[in-house]
């Protein structure tokens, strides 16, 4: 096992999830090639840094890329990755299935990690699956109807008060004390999970551009490293351009990026509607920072408007997404692809779990007598 820091250089032989420097780490870069297989697990074997307990998959991964007609009118070819099909409704379930595996096979009990939403379900449901006991922890704001979903696959959901933004340091403190792994945002088996959305989009098109809704920043870490691999490996021709999308209203990498700044600062007072991509101090925002810089990529900030408006629009070919899924597809008005460019945006999570804060159809009233009427 080989992690290095992609900040200093620094490197360890033991599975730490951060470096001494306080950044994360990461794990060196596969190489190989493709097999005959029904999962992505199977088919990108060389790629993992533990094996994964197919046993106990849920059927994460392998989700569908669909054509989209929004690209006809743009005058360029997107496609649209379709995570939410993923067992808890999100890409999230990949890195989880990935770093569950990993903690079953160090011997750990109990598994946790800080979210409020899709990750808090991910976990519950894969700690559950994998016979492993979970303590999920979530900020004094998380809302009712998502913390439902999370008890009702058996995790403890423990609300703490206090920082929420050092409440993810201070769980990997207590959890190595404690013996309890935390499978946080930006864990380095996580990570390594999502590079299967990149192995996947290579089988299909090779993109020239890759739309990722960016919090936290381990998504984008994950996509890029597994386009890396792939293009080191020999198997893709050129790496596309990818493009990290936040919400205006939280934007602290895009901020940083476009101001030229060495570091990521805290997004004071983050205000939007795409609330799972609203973490004002990124863990990953340096690594992010520093990937965008090196490859020449791209940050982009979306209005709530301009999210809404994409929201609809999905749904609109049958999609429903949650905001910040929809963020991918805002950024396409502010960005100037030329024409025909093969563009990817990657719809990260269901907008069921959003439920509350969508856009209802319009419902007509009708007595059976009426039918008729109704219906021309
Ligand atoms: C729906 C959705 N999209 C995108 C992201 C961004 O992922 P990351 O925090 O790894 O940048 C998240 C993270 O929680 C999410 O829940
Ligand atoms: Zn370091």
């Amino acid at each position: 096992m080989k992690l290095r820091c992609p900040l200093c250089g620094r490197e360890y032989s033991e599975p730490v999830q951060r470096c001494e420097c306080g950044e994360p780490v990461e794990f060196e870069t596969f190489h190989g090639e493709p097999y005959i297989g029904k999962s992505v697990w199977e088919r990108f074997y060389d790629f993992w840094p533990v094996e994964p307990v197919l046993e106990f998959s849920l059927g994460e991964g392998d989700t569908p890329l669909v054509k989209s007609r929004l690209g006809e009118e743009l005058g360029i070819k997107l496609y649209l990755k379709n995570e939410t099909v993923n067992p808890t409704w999100s890409f999230k379930d990949r890195g989880t299935f990935l770093a569950m595996s990993y903690a079953l096979k160090a011997g750990y009990r109990t598994v946790g990690t800080v979210s409020t939403g899709n990750m808090a379900a991910s976990v519950s449901a894969y700690a559950s699956r994998f016979g492993l006991k979970a303590k999920i922890l979530v900020s004094e704001s998380a809302s009712e109807e998502k913390l439902k979903a999370v008890g009702a696959y058996g995790g403890d959901v423990i609300r703490v008060h206090g920082d929420y933004g050092r409440l993810y340091f201070e769980s990997l403190k207590l959890g190595e004390k404690l013996g309890v792994y935390f499978i946080n945002s930006d864990n380095p088996f996580r990570i390594e999970g999502y590079k299967g959305i990149a192995f996947e989009i290579a089988e299909e098109v090779s993109p020239d551009y890759v739309l990722i809704p960016t919090s936290s920043g381990g998504l984008f870490r994950g996509v890029a490293k597994g386009f890396i691999e792939l293009y080191e490996s020999g198997l893709i021709d050129n790496l596309p351009k990818l493009i990290a999308v936040q919400a205006e209203g939280c934007s602290p990498i895009c901020r940083a990026f476009h101001e030229g700044e060495e570091k990521v600062e805290r997004f004071e007072n983050p205000k939007t509607i795409a609330k799972a991509i609203a973490n004002p101090y990124p863990p990953s925002g340096n690594a992010v920072l520093k990937l965008l810089r090196e490859f020449g990529w791209e940050c982009v900030a979306v209005s709530d408007e301009g999210i809404r408006k994409a929201q609809e629009r999905l749904a609109r070919e049958g999609l429903f997404v949650q905001p910040a899924s929809a963020t991918g597809i805002a950024a396409l008005e502010k960005l100037d692809l030329p024409e025909g460019a093969k563009v990817v945006s990657i719809l990260t999570g269901s907008g069921l779990r959003t439920l509350k804060e969508a856009q209802t159809g319009k419902v007509m009233e009708c007595p059976l007598e009426g039918l008729e009427k109704c219906l021309r």
